[in-house]
């Protein structure tokens, strides 16, 4: 199963950065997840956020800033606001870290609220330029970015990502040739998981952090968990 640090070891390290995403790695995550959106000049960053405001000491849509600005907002979280590695990273540069390692990369396309242009495609061109195609999987709960993405490249892996009931969600995701679904919690059921089984269709889910519901979606075999615990989740799977 993978498990997958939720934008990096986001519990104890800030959401997003490179500290969060480096330290995933060293605690022994197996996969990795991240949001991205993209600056006025068309450089693709990760941050959760249509908005800096939440995470950052700033203001302002992250479309409406030219990187070389929006690479100088401090941290909002104050034990690493002078931390460099702690400043919004662009996805080359994650996809750097992901080179040297092992771990599988989640890249949300966080395109349900804003249209960015060609979101989809500079996405997939910077994952051919590192040649990660097999270890990465794109998903949106913009269920037409994903659409897209398949048409763009046919065996770069998807996720539908949903957080309200879709009905015969199996068959939907088959429609538009995603390979995985990716639902929230409260969403899950054993039929759920079954049904996806026998459809060879994945099941990654969100985000689960409590150990209780770590040990029973373990035991249904699920193919992977998004967790802000990834070291707790590492351990649990030893058990
Ligand atoms: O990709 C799973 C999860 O990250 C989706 O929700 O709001 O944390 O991006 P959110
Ligand atoms: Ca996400």
């Amino acid at each position: 199963m993978i498990n997958f640090a939720h934008r990096g070891a986001s519990n104890d390290y800030p959401e997003n950065t490179i500290l969060a995403f480096e330290n995933a790695i060293k605690i022994g995550a197996t996969g990795l997840e991240l949001d991205v959106h993209k600056t006025r000049d068309n450089i693709l960053v990760v941050i959760h956020d249509e908005d800096v405001e939440r995470t950052f000491l700033g203001k302002g849509l992250v479309k409406n800033f030219d990187f070389k600005d929006i690479r100088k907002l401090r941290n909002r979280r104050k034990l690493f606001e002078d931390n460099k590695k702690c400043r919004i990273p662009t996805l080359e540069e994650v996809l750097k870290i992901v080179k040297k390692s092992n771990v599988l990369l989640n890249i949300e396309i966080k395109n349900d609220e804003i249209d960015y242009k060609d979101i989809e495609e500079d996405t997939i061109n910077l994952v051919r330029k590192y040649e990660l195609q097999d270890r990465v999987i794109l998903s949106s709960f913009n269920h037409e970015a994903v659409k897209r993405c398949k048409k763009i490249d046919g065996s770069i892996k998807t996720g539908i990502l949903y957080d309200k009931d879709i009905e015969n969600v199996i068959e939907y995701a088959k429609n538009i040739k995603a390979d995985a679904i990716h639902p929230s919690l409260r969403l899950v059921t054993e039929e759920l998981i079954q049904e996806a089984r026998e459809n060879n269709i994945a099941v990654n889910i969100y985000t689960v952090n409590n150990p209780v519901y770590m040990r029973k979606l373990i035991e249904l075999e699920v193919d992977g968990l998004f967790t802000d615990y990834p070291e707790l989740l590492k351990d649990i799977m030893k058990e």
